[in-house]
């Protein structure tokens, strides 16, 4: 099976797509940090039924890091991450160094409002910043016409479409849902860290977030609800909650028993950091 082109330099991606363009075949993106499992790949089979061609980026994006986070830890496996990418028949990998995505001297950052408020950013106050910024490169870069990204990260995924929507990128966003191991855990590169005990307890948090979000459709109020859930996760063998929250799918302004909702937590298992989110039905 031979694996996708690799190109290292904005040039030689520019190159590629505008051979590309040239035959008229349209183009989709999936930003990746690397480290791939099934969640990535399954973002990879989105992109290549939306358009011809599909280009992969692998990025340990240092500016979403802070000091006191897993950059330097961060699985690094390029090697298997290409072999992944063959078998979902990806055209083309983008895997640029730190230096040529911030050489010395880089001085810009992207502040998206909006949905960018509260939730991940009162844990992690540049992350989005960092986000942004490295996902607006990218799609310069590279100028898809399509982009997909997993609800998993489902904040990020409302701050890139605010982002795209206000800086006018002619870029179709997609939204793909969360791949889950059979007991609903959310597939994550982090999970590597997780010991077989504490796979254990990350399983429940899914589960206590689809009991909450059936709670509150039948109508508990959204603060009872949420308290709940962070009591749920402690008892489950959670250290640390760091929120449980009901916001509006779109917005993500607080939600409101008539509209689309979205329940989302982050909590902490020893030192590992796990998010996960399950949609609100409207009852
Ligand atoms: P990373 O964590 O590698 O995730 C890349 C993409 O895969 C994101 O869109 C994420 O939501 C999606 N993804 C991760 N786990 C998933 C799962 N279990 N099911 C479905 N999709 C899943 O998110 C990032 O990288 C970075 O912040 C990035 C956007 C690349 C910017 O640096």
């Amino acid at each position: 099976m031979s694996g996708p082109d690799l190109v290292d330099s904005v040039a030689a991606l520019r190159a590629r797509i505008r051979d590309w363009r040239r035959d008229g075949l349209r183009v989709a993106m999936v930003p990746t940090m690397g480290a791939l499992h099934e969640g990535h790949l399954s973002l990879i089979r989105i992109a290549r039924e939306k358009a011809e061609r599909c280009v992969v980026s692998i990025f340990v994006n240092p500016t979403q890091f802070a000091p006191s986070e897993d950059l330097d830890k961060y699985p690094r496996q390029l090697a298997r991450d290409l072999d992944m990418l063959a078998t979902v028949k990806a055209d083309l990998a983008f895997t640029p160094t730190v230096g040529a995505m911030y050489p010395a001297g880089f001085a810009t950052k992207i502040s998206v409002g909006g949905p960018s408020a509260g939730l991940e950013s009162d844990f992690r106050p540049t992350f989005f910043e960092g986000v942004a910024t490295v996902v607006a490169k990218l799609f310069l870069q590279a100028t898809p016409d399509y982009a997909v990204f997993g609800e998993k990260d489902y904040q990020q995924l409302c701050v890139v479409r605010q982002l795209c929507h206000d800086l006018d990128l002619p870029i179709e966003i997609i939204g793909a849902p969360t791949i889950r191991d059979a007991q609903g855990l959310a597939m994550s590169s982090r999970n590597a860290y997780l010991g077989e005990a504490e796979l254990q307890t990350a399983r429940q948090l899914n589960l206590i977030l689809r009991r909450t979000a059936a709670a509150l459709v039948s109508g508990v109020h959204r603060d009872d609800a949420t308290g709940e859930a962070s009591r749920a996760l402690i008892a489950a063998g959670f250290q640390t909650v760091d929120y449980v929250e009901a916001r509006e799918s779109l917005t993500l302004a607080p939600w409101r028993r008539d509209r689309a909702g979205r329940l989302l937590a982050a909590a902490w298992l020893g030192k590992t950091r796990l998010i996960d989110n399950v949609e609100i039905p409207t009852s």
